[in-house]
Formats: structure tokens, C-alpha cells, sequence
């Protein structure tokens, strides 16, 4: 170990487009991430394709002795929240420190400095993927979206004879070629349930071209739901794998991104890929921890849940705007001291939510103000962020000794944040 003093190294920018630039920035989180390092004849394109999934996105780090030792890279994108639909996010990746240098406050210094640009340029949001779950709570993030695995036993699945079914076709094609009907697809769900973050064109390239590091396998299928005007409104990722015991087949499948734009298109994916000849097992990851598919099951124990995780975290950097952002189902008037020891989002808060001004589509817009008013519920950033969209439930942190507040108080701000859909995220960044 080197006395170092991490203070005295000056944060640094890198220009996205100085591709040199980004690879030697991209070593960093390569040994951060346990990444093997690429084979001399692949270097070019581990470069290039470093550089092609930064574009124009903001990347900092600091350097010691001429050497990247810490990274850090954000951009902005869109998440959907309850009842309004996608509103900016400032997405935080690529955070990462040599080994030789952690623990010296690195981390700390490039997510205040960024969080503290992005709550300057007007973010109320911030949202984040944890590598490992202790680390992002003492800098304001809390589980806001969680995804479960599933084991699905092909053959014991029949669909209730109630479950709905799509009226189009299904159509296996070329993900390199189909790829824009597959964003189209994802596009409208992830606006349509609260969690979903925007796909930017590169993932979606890097994704579905062969070769790349990030690109689908060569067992990877894509199949395509279209309705009955041949428009593309579900698609299904998969992977299979062959394996016999002797002659009996042991062959599985692996589901790595289904949506659909209903429960009809989603019905008919599903059951093509659980129809699938030779296959046993479906297995499926990152997927909602509400999902539809056992209910549509004559035989819901078919699908066995496996790991339920976290997987975004989310931040307000303001309290009166990432409360004003999203919509509410729940009515009622509360006051909510927010604290937030990196002082962002620390504020007093009156959110009221008036039923007279409930919209057709049953959500209302809050009228959210700071106060100077005593507070009926004290909580901290992380877990507001927790709380945001929905999906974690303030009368269990409030159990858990992590919200403050009266029974009533506490009941009232569950059911004021309460959505029918669990947020679901599962979008790698
Ligand atoms: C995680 C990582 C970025 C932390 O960087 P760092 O410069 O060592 O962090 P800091 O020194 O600024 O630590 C800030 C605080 O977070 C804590 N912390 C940092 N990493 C932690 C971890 N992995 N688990 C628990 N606490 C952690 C520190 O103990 C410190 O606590 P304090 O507030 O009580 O002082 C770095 O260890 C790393 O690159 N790890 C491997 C890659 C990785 O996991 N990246 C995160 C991707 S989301």
C-alpha cells in the first residue's frame, strides 16, 4: 500500500470521442470488474467498442502517476415513474477504482461532484445498477425496482383455457436485422410500467450484431409476436442449450428479454417458448417479480421462483421534484422531512394530493411544496428513492426502524405511493 493521499489527485474529464482517450479510461473498471483483458487481436474492437458505448455521455475518473486509477460515468436517460411516464434520470455506471486505490474517498468525490452537477442542471433523479448492495445507501440510493429468476417445468405447462391469447403470428428473425422492431416493442413497455429505463440505439446494436463482446450468443433466437395488421407488438430473446441423459432429452431454454404490448402477445410468446421441441427447462432472469405467467397456468407451481435481487436504485437529488414528477393513486395531505446527509435532497416537504383533481386515466397530480410545517413522516433519500416508484413499502421501513412517523402517517404514505404493477428494470447500463 502506497500513502497516498487520494485528496490531492484532481478529478479529470475525458472526451467520449478521444477513443485512445476512453480506452485507457476503460482499463479501470475492465480490473475493477474482474474483466480479463482482451486477446491482442481483439484490442481494436474492445476499443472501439468501448468508445462507440460512451458516445456522448459524460466520463470523469481521477489519474495518478500519468494512470487511470478510478472512474465514473453518467448520462442521461429516461425512467418511467407512476402515472406519468418517462421523466430525466441521471444514470450513474462505470464506477470503478483500482484496487491499489480504493478506500482512499475516490468513489465519494466523483459521485458528490456528479450528483451535485446533475442536481445544478435540474436532475431530480438519479439512478444507479449496485454491484453490491452495501456500498450506494450512505450516498442516497435505495432498491427501488427488484427482479426475480425463474425455472420453468415445460412440460407440466397448459394454459388455462380463461388465459388470453394474441391475435397476430409469431415470426423467427434475425436480431441483427429486426432490431428496430424489437426497440419499437421494448420502447412501449418500458413506458408503460413504472422502472423502465430507455434502451439507447448502441445498446441495441451492440446487443444484436455477431462478434461483438456485448452481442447475443450463436444459440441465441429471436421470435416476433405481430398483431393482426402485421404490426410487431411482442418479442421473445432466447438461448438454447442440448443436453441428453442418454437418450432422454435434458435440453433447455433460456429467456434473456420478453415484452409484449398485452396479455395476448405475451401469452403466445411465452407458450412458444415452453412448446419448444426437446426443451425441458425455461429458464428466464431480470424478470418482474409480478409476473403474469403463473396465473395463466392451469399448474402455477410450474414456475418456480428462483433469487428475487435488487436491481435499480434510485436517488432524489430533489425532494419537492422527484416527488412532483411522478403521479399518485392515493389521495391525502403529509408532510415529509426528507434527510440527507450529502445535503441534495434534505428539505421539509408538503405533498398533497387533492381527489378533485384526479384525471380520467384514475392518477393525480400532486401539489408538492417545500414547508416549514412539523413533519408527519421523517425518512431518509435512500429511502425516498426506495419509495418512489412504488415498489418497496413504507409501512415495512417503517418497521424496519427506517421511516419515521405515526402508524397513520406511515399507512397514509403506503397507500398515497401505492401502484397496481411492481416496477420492474431490466435494462443493464
Ligand atoms: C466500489 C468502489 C468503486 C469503491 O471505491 P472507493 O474509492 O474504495 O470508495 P470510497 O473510498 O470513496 O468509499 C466511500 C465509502 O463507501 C464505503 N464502501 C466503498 N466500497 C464499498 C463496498 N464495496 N462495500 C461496502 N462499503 C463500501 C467505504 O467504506 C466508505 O465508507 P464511509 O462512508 O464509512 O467512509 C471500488 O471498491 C471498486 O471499484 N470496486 C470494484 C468494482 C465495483 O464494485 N464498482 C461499483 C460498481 S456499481
Amino acid at each position: 500500500m502506497t500513502n497516498l493521499d487520494a485528496g490531492a489527485l484532481p478529478l479529470q474529464e475525458v472526451d467520449p470521442a478521444d477513443a485512445g482517450a476512453v480506452a485507457a479510461w476503460r482499463q479501470v473498471p475492465r480490473v475493477a470488474f474482474l474483466e480479463p483483458a482482451p486477446a491482442p487481436q481483439d484490442e481494436d474492437r474492445w476499443a472501439r467498442e468501448a468508445a462507440e458505448r460512451v458516445a456522448g455521455q459524460r466520463l470523469s475518473g481521477v489519474v495518478d502517476a500519468g494512470r487511470w486509477v478510478a472512474t465514473y460515468r453518467s448520462f442521461d436517460s429516461q425512467l418511467t415513474v407512476p402515472g406519468a411516464g418517462p421523466v430525466p434520470v441521471n444514470a450513474v455506471s462505470s464506477v470503478s477504482v483500482l484496487p491499489t486505490h480504493r478506500r482512499r474517498g475516490l468513489l465519494r468525490r466523483m459521485i458528490d461532484a456528479d450528483l451535485r452537477r446533475a442536481r445544478e442542471q435540474g436532475h431530480a433523479l438519479a439512478a444507479l445498477i449496485a454491484a453490491e448492495a452495501p456500498i450506494y445507501g450512505r450516498f442516497g440510493f435505495g432498491v427501488a425496482t427488484a427482479s426475480v429468476s425463474l425455472s420453468v417445468d415445460a412440460r407440466s405447462c397448459r394454459f388455462r383455457p380463461d388465459a388470453p391469447r394474441g391475435s397476430g403470428r409469431l415470426e423467427l428473425v434475425p436480431a441483427a436485422a429486426a432490431w428496430p422492431e424489437l426497440a419499437a416493442v421494448h420502447d412501449a413497455s418500458r413506458r408503460a410500467r413504472p422502472g423502465g429505463l430507455a434502451r439507447e440505439e448502441t445498446w441495441w446494436r451492440q446487443w444484436t450484431r455477431p462478434g461483438g463482446s456485448r452481442a447475443l450468443g450463436a444459440s441465441a433466437h429471436v421470435v416476433l409476436h405481430r398483431d393482426a395488421t402485421g404490426v410487431a407488438d411482442g418479442y421473445a430473446v432466447y438461448e438454447v442449450a442440448e443436453e441428453w441423459a442418454g437418450r432422454v432429452s435434458r435440453c433447455s431454454a433460456r429467456v434473456l428479454d420478453l415484452h409484449a404490448a398485452d396479455a395476448g402477445a405475451y401469452r403466445d410468446l411465452w407458450e412458444f417458448v415452453l412448446s419448444l421441441d426437446w426443451v425441458r427447462t425455461v429458464t428466464a432472469k431480470d424478470r418482474p417479480v409480478d409476473e403474469l405467467l403463473p396465473l395463466l397456468l392451469e399448474d402455477p407451481r410450474a414456475v418456480q421462483r428462483g433469487a428475487v435481487d435488487d436491481f435499480l436504485w434510485v436517488r432524489p437529488l430533489d425532494a419537492v421534484g422527484a416527488l412532483a414528477a411522478r403521479r399518485y393513486r392515493g389521495c391525502g395531505t403529509l408532510v415529509l422531512r426528507v434527510v440527507d446527509p450529502q445535503g441534495a435532497a434534505g428539505a421539509a416537504v408538503l405533498l398533497h394530493v387533492d381527489a378533485q383533481r384526479c384525471g380520467q386515466d384514475g392518477w393525480t397530480c400532486a401539489e408538492v411544496t417545500a414547508t416549514t410545517r412539523e413533519p408527519d413522516v421523517v425518512l431518509g433519500a435512500a429511502e425516498l428513492g426506495a419509495l418512489l416508484l412504488g415498489g418497496t413499502s413504507a409501512v415495512a421501513l417503517a418497521r424496519a426502524g427506517r421511516v419515521a412517523g405515526s402508524p397513520e402517517a406511515v399507512r397514509r404514505l403506503h397507500s398515497m405511493l401505492a401502484t397496481e404493477q411492481e416496477p420492474w428494470c431490466p435494462t443493464w447500463f
